[in-house]
Formats: structure tokens, sequence, C-alpha cells
């Protein structure tokens, strides 16, 4: 289950310090797949059809799938994801596992053999397993190693915060954390590095929280936008959730269906916007008879994102910020990316002088 804004680890993250302090340990949760009904219901994997599930995590959606009658050619960067999928695929030859980024997942499917593939999904973020091991350090109230690093590759947050400039720290923070206190919390990230390392993320969750404060209307941990956007530059998960759609497009068969689900505002905005203008149909008018268009790639399955039920938020507050948006690939060519066009900032451009 990715974790947005709002998420379990932002709602529960105080009582989760008051069971710590009171010396009982704190659990792990279980992992329950988010919104797999209406996934099911988009995707209508059949039987002798090749899905992509490119966030493979703990098997759930591959394993609906699969009892489907479907083949699964699942991906993660995560080699602990990878190592689950591996053991299921040795009981299930319908199944194919493979380390990797969704972001290429037409290159891991030519790979696998397959040019073109029925259905892809994508389930964007991190998994509650990464989230429950404090060692990852995606965490802030699970002290460990400020890491953040879903593929173990690349700079960790603790590099970012040790190396950014103050600005650029600031327009990470609020670009991709949308912290209004971006300015002051890298201010302080920056004073405190002076003195020594931050390798903790105890330490930063604290750091944060001195900073930014609680107000009685937040419903989050103060550490929680600080968190998100380092996790985000980390993996460059925005980057790569555009790519991963462009990828889709490319692999998907006429028919294919492509669903994604999504845990906040960030991600949400670029998969409603991809799909908006892939899906949009050129119109001539009266005046205007013949404009000139390219011709949509994808026709929309679902009109609007789709969201847990009251029962899935209640029974899984994990799920409480999922939104699912799917459509059916069409027979026009594929089209190039524009990052840009989608409203992405990459690290890059924060990094060399902000796009405020
Ligand atoms: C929310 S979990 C997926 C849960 C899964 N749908 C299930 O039902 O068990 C997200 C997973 O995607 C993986 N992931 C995130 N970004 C990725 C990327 N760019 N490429 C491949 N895997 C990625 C994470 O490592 C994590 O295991």
């Amino acid at each position: 289950m990715a974790l947005g804004l709002g998420g379990v680890e932002g709602v529960a993250g105080h009582v989760a310090r008051r069971i710590r302090a009171s010396g009982a340990p704190v659990t792990a949760e279980p992992h329950v797949p988010v919104l797999l009904d209406e996934v099911l219901a988009a995707l209508d994997p059949r039987p002798g059809e090749l899905i992509v599930d490119g966030t493979f995590g703990a098997g759930g959606y591959t394993r609906a799938i699969l009892s489907a009658g479907a083949r699964v050619l699942a991906v993660d960067r995560d080699p602990a994801a990878v190592e689950r999928g591996r053991a299921l695929a040795r009981a299930e030859p319908r199944l194919t596992m493979m380390e990797g980024r969704f972001g290429a997942l037409d290159a891991h499917a030519a790979e696998a053999g397959h040019a073109r593939v029925d259905g892809v999904v994508l389930d964007i973020g991190v998994s509650s397993m990464q989230l429950d091991e404090a060692e990852r350090g995606f965490s802030f109230r699970r002290d460990g190693p400020l890491d953040m690093r879903m593929g173990g590759e690349g700079p960790s947050a603790a590099d970012l915060v040790a190396t950014l400039p103050e600005a650029a720290l600031a327009d990470v923070i609020f670009r991709y954390g949308e912290e209004r206190h971006s300015r002051r919390t890298a201010a302080a990230i920056v004073r405190r590095r002076a003195e020594r390392p931050i390798t903790r993320t105890g330490e930063l969750a604290e750091l944060v929280a001195s900073v930014v404060g609680r107000s009685w209307k937040d419903r989050i941990d103060p550490a929680t936008r600080t968190f998100q956007a380092l996790r985000i530059a980390v993996n460059r998960e925005l980057e790569e959730l555009a790519h991963g759609l462009a990828a889709a497009e490319r692999a998907l068969k006429p028919g294919g269906r492509l669903l994604v689900v999504t845990f906040h505002s960030l991600e949400d905005r670029i998969v409603k916007q991809f799909l908006a203008e892939r899906s949009r149909v050129a119109q001539g008018s009266r005046h205007a008879p013949a404009v000139a268009g390219a011709p949509p790639t994808f026709a929309p399955i679902t009109r609007k994102a789709v969201q847990p039920s009251e029962a899935e938020a209640e029974a899984n507050p994990r799920a409480r910020s999922a939104k699912l948006r799917a459509a059916r690939r069409t027979d026009a060519p594929a089209r190039q990316l524009d990052l840009r066009g989608l409203g992405v900032p990459t690290l890059e451009e924060l990094t060399r002088g902000g796009r405020r």
C-alpha cells in the first residue's frame, strides 16, 4: 500500500509513538491490496492474456490476476519484493518476476519475449513492508537510517539532506512535499548539518516537527510532507511515473487496459493530465472544420477517479487517499513523452535553481 498525505503513517503516527513510549512493540500492519475489486473490474483480465504488474509489492494484484486465469509479468525495483515474487513464480508457471523499474516496462516486456501486452497496472508508492521496516528509512515513526531508496542504488535521503544547497532543499520540500514551511525547514536542516550529519529518520522527524509545529487542525504528523518530498526525490518517483505511463502506451496492444492507483495529488495530477491529453479527440467546428491533432491513444474506462468505498476506507486507513484511473489503448501510434507539458518538476530542475 502506498501512503500519501493523510495515510495511516500520518494519522496514526502519534498513536504509534505513544505505544512505543509505553514500551509495547510497534507491530507491522498486514499488507492489504487497495481497490482490488475496482482494479479487477476495470482490468478485466482474461485467461491467456498477459498483464504487466509494474509494482509487484506483496503480490496482491498479481495473485488476483493469476486467479482470473491470465499470465503476469511482474516488475518491482525493490530486491526484497523481487525475492517474494520469485518464490511465488517457482510455484506458478504463469508468473514471470523481473527486477527493474516500471518506467522501462516496455523494455522489460520485450526482454521477456512479449512485444505487446493486454494490460498494465501500476500501484504507485511505498509498500507497507517498506514502511514497516525501520532499516529502510522511510518512516518518521520508526527510527532507522535515513535511506528511503526503494532499489538500493543512487544517493540516499541522508545524502540529499547532507549535500543539497539550502535553496534546492527548500524547493524539493516545497514542490514534492507541498510543505508551506519549506524555507524554514531547509534552514533548520542546514543549521543542524553544520553541527553534525543527520543520519537517522527519528532525528530528522524531530527537527522538522520543531520547525513546522502542529496546528489544531492538522490531521497529519508535521514530518509527513518533508518525508514525502525526500522519498519522491530519492526515487525520482514523479519522473518515473511519467515514464511508466509512456512505456505503457508503447507496450499496450489496441484494446489493452492501463490502470494506475495513486495516493497523493502530485501523482494523480500527472495521471489525470496524461490521460486527458492522450484521450482528447481533436474537434472541428463549422468555422474551423479541420483542426489537426494527433489521434487519441487512449479512451477512458473510468470517467472520474475511482475512490475506495466507505467500508474499505474504514477497514484500511491506508486506502483513504487512493485514486484509480483507467483507460483503454486505441490503435493510434504512441507519442513522445513531454515531461514539461505534464508539469513534472525533475530533481535536476529543482536543484539547478528551482521552478516555483
Ligand atoms: C504500493 S506497493 C504495490 C502493492 C501491490 N499492488 C500489492 O497488491 O501487493 C508499490 C511497490 O512498487 C514498487 N515500486 C515503486 N516504484 C517503482 C518503480 N518505479 N518501478 C518498479 N517498482 C516500483 C515498490 O518497491 C513497491 O514494492
